[in-house]
């Protein structure tokens, strides 16, 4: 039996990706500590998505490990020799990270290094897939000119229709330290592909979502939102009058991504994913979509000061992963997100 390891399998990313490989038959090993609850509060407590995986997957088995301990990391990849790792752990919160600066660097860069190192030393054949986040990029997407519409700030340029392309610089701008530590990993993860001819891939993502997200105001955009109006809280905008725009993936959707992959491993690849153009929305106008779902308002307080680095719009550019994986395709449509969260 092929076996599958898959760190932070208790998040949102993660747990779908237990779920999506075990229905194809292997044998998921996810590693979590539930570092999300100490990150987020009760909130991000992520104890329900690893129940629900040991109630679910009859074969899924769980170890509670911190990442950045190497020596039983390394252990583990030597006990198992996964034929995929799935690297979905992280500190993935661009606002918390300056309050948690050790904890930010240490989990997201180094202890990606670890992980990169006991695969180059036990399974170097093996695919590896690094969750990389679209924060790479820092605020340089903030320089392609965009236009104020009624709920939306759009792209200015018909060429920048499709949205942003891994041709987007990331240096010489602004990250977060959140964003600094994932193109540390970022760019390890590239590394390990080049100099070690390993298949390792980075995914680039905009907003991933999906039901299973423990949100929490600092993480999880829609799932948030989805939570203030099922709980009536009052919500907060984060500046750009609340016509930013995101582009949404269903955590499903990037898992199809990783088994395409998976498929036809090619060395150090790069790929920007996301919701693309058709799943993209800004937060007044998915305010306003909730409203309707849920059939009620809520409480949204403005704060004239955007989050720092924050980004306009938005968009994946989705066509480099379309051209090189082409039995990939989203499947599930904004729509369908949105429904699911009010049902
Ligand atoms: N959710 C998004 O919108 C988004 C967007 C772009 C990129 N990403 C990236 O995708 C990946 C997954 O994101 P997610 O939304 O599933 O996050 P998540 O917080 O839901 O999942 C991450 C999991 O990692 C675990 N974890 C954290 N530190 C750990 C440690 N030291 N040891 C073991 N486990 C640890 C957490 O408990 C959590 O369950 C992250 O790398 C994130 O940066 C997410």
């Amino acid at each position: 039996m092929k076996h599958a390891l898959v760190t932070g399998a208790s998040g949102l990313v993660g747990s779908e990706a237990v779920v999506y490989f075990d229905r194809l038959g292997w044998k998921v090993h996810g590693v979590d500590n539930n570092m999300r609850r100490s990150f987020f509060g009760a909130d991000g407590d992520t104890t329900p998505n690893l129940q629900r995986l040991q109630r679910t997957c009859a074969r899924y088995e769980h170890h509670d490990l911190d990442i950045r301990r190497r020596d039983d990391l390394t252990d583990l990849v030597k006990r198992l020799r996964p034929g995929i790792v799935i690297h979905c752990a992280a500190q993935p919160s661009h606002d918390l990270a300056r309050d948690r600066v050790f904890d930010d660097f240490e989990i997201n860069a180094l202890a990606t290094l670890n992980l990169l190192e006991a695969c180059r030393h036990l399974c170097r054949d093996t695919p590896f897939v690094f969750m990389s986040t679209n924060k790479v990029y820092g605020d340089a997407p903030n320089e392609i000119p965009v236009v104020e519409q009624a709920t939306r700030w759009e792209y200015a340029r018909p060429e920048d229709w499709h949205g942003v392309t891994e041709d987007c610089r990331i240096d010489r701008t602004l990250h977060s330290l959140f964003g600094a530590s994932k193109a540390a990993a970022d760019l390890l993860v590239q590394e390990y592909g080049r100099y070690f001819d390993m298949p390792t891939v980075c995914f680039r993502a905009g907003c991933i979502t999906g039901a299973n997200h423990a949100a929490a105001e600092l993480h999880g955009f829609l799932a948030y939102l989805a939570r203030c109006f099922r709980e009536n809280r009052p919500y907060r905008i984060f500046g750009y009058k609340g016509k930013q725009v995101r582009d949404n993936i269903h955590a499903y959707d990037l898992c199809a991504a990783f088994a395409a992959f998976a498929e036809a491993p090619q060395p150090a690849r790069v790929y920007n994913i996301g919701g693309g153009r058709g799943n993209s929305i800004s937060v007044l106008e998915a305010i306003e979509r909730f409203g309707e779902l849920f059939d009620r308002r809520i409480q949204v307080d403005y704060v004239d000061d955007a989050r720092r680095g924050d980004h306009i719009c938005y968009i994946s550019d989705l066509r480099a992963f379309e051209r090189d994986y082409p039995g990939w395709r989203l499947e599930v449509s904004l729509e369908r997100i949105f429904s699911a969260f009010a049902s």
